[in-house]
């Protein structure tokens, strides 16, 4: 039995996002292919986690044994964030692009799960690569959406994309490859033409054929 845990990040009200009608249909047909599938939501757009502080950091960075007790409070949402991480096998992202770049809420849930000893180890003795990820072997696919067009590879705003790469260079620390990452963007969502209703369209048929397919490993 497979677990999916569905992230959304939108501050859009959820009828009205993109995104979220994405992640949505890609966990429906998920469940309708693989019904035993347990499925845990947490939407970071519209109940943001908290901003790391000092008192995060300095919890954070004393060993479980040295914690005092107030630590524990201030790491209860972390521990929390990562249990689900910890807990899926495949990870469904619904992200807009804001200011071309991923939503502050979605940045804080992840530095919230960026947790020395519980996502990653670090250690000097590895010389100029001293973070080591923890967890490993989960699925990832991000699930955005843009207001204007042309962020992938090759692209007119290829160089303005700073959502997809920030999501790579975190990916480590969720237990996914980020050379496997699934990415499924819908564009042209400022414009509201045919360009738009053709974007939305195969977005959505890409995302039911990838939860066909992801269901059933
Ligand atoms: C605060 C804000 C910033 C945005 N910045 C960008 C941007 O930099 N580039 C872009 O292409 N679209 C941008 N957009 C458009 C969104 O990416 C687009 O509306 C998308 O559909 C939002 O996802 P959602 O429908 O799931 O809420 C922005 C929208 C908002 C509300």
């Amino acid at each position: 039995m497979a677990t999916l845990l569905k992230i959304d990040a939108s501050a859009q009200l959820r009828e009205r996002s993109h995104t979220h009608q994405l992640t949505e249909l890609f966990t429906r047909t998920f469940l309708d292919a693989a019904p035993r599938t347990q499925v845990i939501e947490r939407d970071v757009g519209q109940s943001p986690p908290p901003f790391v502080d000092h008192r995060f950091i300095h919890a954070a960075f004393t060993p479980p044994d040295k914690r005092e007790p107030w630590m524990a409070d201030v790491l209860a949402t972390s521990d929390r964030l990562i249990d689900e991480i910890v807990a899926a096998d495949v990870i469904v992202l619904g992200t807009p692009m804001y200011n071309y770049g991923i939503p502050a809420t979605l940045k804080a849930w992840i530095d919230q799960v960026a947790r020395i000893g519980r996502t990653f180890s670090f250690d000097l003795e590895r010389g100029d690569f001293p973070i080591e990820p923890m967890l490993s072997g989960k699925r990832l696919v991000v699930l955005s959406s843009r207001g204007e067009f042309g962020f992938a590879p090759g692209g007119v705003r290829a160089d303005r994309n700073m959502l997809d790469p920030a999501i790579a260079a975190c990916a480590h620390y969720l237990g996914v490859d980020a050379a496997t990452i699934a990415t499924i963007a819908i564009e042209y969502q400022e414009f509201k033409d045919e360009r738009h209703s053709a974007s939305v369209d195969a977005a959505r048929v890409r995302a039911v054929d990838l939860a066909r397919q992801w269901a059933v490993i």
